[in-house]
């Protein structure tokens, strides 16, 4: 892979980089366009990375179909599809690890303890594998955004980090591998964080600014759905994710719940200003 980037790059290309962990969606797919459009030079990831599953996460059962994901990747314009094994990413010497600051720590750093550090890892191996000049990212996992943005500006990677917005299923459910676990019970209530969200921004709207008013709204529209399990719903600042008192700017609505064994997360800008809108640019 590397060999590949080098060649490129010494051919005065640009590359394009899309990490992904496979099961591949539209949502993947509209960060492979992105890049097709933007460099000379794409490649794709796709890597379920151990490290950033804790125990008794859906590692195991992650959705797996390396096929299906190349015809996607080349219906995309890819160049280049990655896929190591778990041995060629960790061999049995490995024992380097990024830690991913403050930013990591709130909501779902505070859920899945040791996930980012799992994450900035990976990525910092891939981008030194890949050596992209741009990568994107979905802003679904907004805080995985914020921590590889701190990854590349603390380590100084010199990569160019594109923030893609949130894909969605025509009634709202935002994009997600993790979607197919879901029955069709689970899949209907699954919308209710899209519903929560829409409270959230009509609140905004309303003139609401107190954070934890509308972080309360939202956790009441899940708690009323039964298969629903709140894991968090919150209100923080887009670029720390430290809690906020009064939503005088910019701020982003957070949620995380689990319907069984599937926990989904998505998120929302909340713009006092004008429109709320899926994530940031
Ligand atoms: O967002 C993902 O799919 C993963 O967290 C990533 C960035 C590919 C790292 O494994």
């Amino acid at each position: 892979m590397r060999r590949l980037s080098l060649a490129e790059r010494a051919a005065g290309k640009s590359v394009g980089f899309v990490p992904t962990m496979g099961a591949l969606h539209e949502g993947h797919v509209s960060l492979m366009r992105r890049a097709r459009a933007e460099n000379d030079f794409v490649a794709v990831s796709i890597f379920v990375n151990p490290t950033q599953f804790g125990p008794g996460e859906d590692l195991e059962r992650y959705p797996r179909d390396l096929e299906r994901d190349l015809d996607l990747s080349a219906g995309a314009g890819v160049d280049a599809v990655f896929a190591p094994s778990a041995e060629e990413m960790y061999p049995k010497d490995f024992s380097s690890a990024v830690e991913p600051g403050a930013v990591a720590g709130p909501l779902e750093g505070a859920s899945r303890p040791g996930h980012f550090r799992g994450v900035a890892t990976v990525v910092a191996k891939l981008f030194n594998i890949v050596l992209p000049d741009r990568a994107y990212f979905g802003q679904k996992d907004a805080q995985q955004l914020a921590v590889i943005r701190n990854l590349v500006r603390g380590l100084n990677f010199g990569v160019q980090v594109v923030a893609c917005p949130i894909v969605r299923e025509p009634d709202g459910l935002a994009m997600s591998s993790r979607n197919a676990y879901l029955n069709p019970g689970e899949r209907q209530a699954a919308l209710c964080l899209a519903r929560a969200l829409k409270t959230a921004a009509d609140l905004v709207a309303d003139g609401e600014r107190q954070a934890t008013k509308v972080a309360a709204a939202m956790a009441e529209e899940i708690v009323e759905e039964p298969l629903a399990e709140l894991d968090y719903a919150a209100v923080v600042d887009p670029d720390s994710f430290e809690d906020i008192e009064k939503i005088t700017r910019p701020a982003l609505a957070l949620l995380a719940v689990r319907f069984g064994r599937t926990r989904l997360i998505d998120n929302l800008l909340l713009e006092p200003a004008g429109r709320s809108r899926a994530g940031r640019k």
